[in-house]
């Protein structure tokens, strides 16, 4: 029988469960992938099998997820340092190096991630990317409503070699309005056409611009990288 995609996800997801031992305080994943490991989690609590976890959301829906799951929660003021996070991503690259966002949530993620002392992501063997953005796909930023589309010129001309497209999300609903992020931000999404090139370089001048809160490229972040494809699983260490 195939796996479907979906199939693929839960199993990096229950792989990167094995790692989480009682007393973690944890980093708990945004997306479809991070879903899966977020509810294994919950039914390892229920069933003693772990036990004393604290869980850090990285975005509100994952907040409600844990809640509905009666995993105990707390936040980055209170816990400033994490034992591990999971989380899932759009692309990987062979360093290791992440999109995230596409979701719409990156920020928090981000935030969160940062403060890991391990960071393991969760993927299905379709994210793995020779060179981030390089398959034509979004690479989010978030910005600032505040003149956003300043912010969306700005951005676009920073990455105008590499024949880049800078678009403001829309919310699904249809009704045109921009699409808002957990903290009442907005996000561009950056399309290109050629290479990015240095991604510290990228970051850096993408970070200058003053209407830009935080963007989706998650550089030298994770730890490792579980991915799930059709011949089982592999694990890469940094
Ligand atoms: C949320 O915005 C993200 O950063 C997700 O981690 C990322 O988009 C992966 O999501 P899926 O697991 O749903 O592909």
């Amino acid at each position: 029988p195939v796996l479907t995609q979906d199939d693929l996800k839960k199993l990096a997801a229950y792989k990167a469960v094995d790692y989480v031992e009682s007393g973690m305080v944890l980093g708990l994943g945004t997306g479809s992938t991070a879903h899966h490991a977020v509810n294994r989690i919950g039914e390892l609590l229920k069933q003693g099998k772990l036990n004393n976890i604290i869980g850090i959301p990285t975005s509100k829906r994952t907040e409600e997820q844990a809640l509905s799951l009666g995993i105990p929660l707390s936040d980055l003021d209170t816990h400033p340092v994490l034992d591990l996070a999971i989380d899932g991503a759009d692309e990987v690259d062979t360093y290791l190096n992440l999109v995230k966002g596409r979701g719409g949530s990156l920020l928090r993620e981000k935030m969160v991630e940062g403060a890991c002392r391990k960071f393991v992501v969760i993927v299905d063997e379709s994210k793995m990317v020779k060179t981030l953005g390089g398959s034509g796909l979004a690479m989010p930023v978030e910005v600032v409503p505040f003149c956003w589309n300043f912010t969306v010129t700005r951005l676009q001309n920073l990455f105008r070699e590499a024949g880049c497209v800078a678009k403001l999300r829309v919310a699904a609903d249809g009704g045109g309005k921009p699409y808002l992020t957990d903290n009442a931000n907005y996000i561009v999404d950056l399309y290109f056409k050629g290479e990015i090139g240095d991604l510290k370089v990228a970051s850096h001048e993408i970070m200058r611009l003053a209407g830009v809160v935080e963007h989706g490229m998650f550089i030298d972040m994770a730890t490792a990288v579980i991915i799930a494809g059709e011949r089982g699983i592999t694990v890469k260490n940094k």
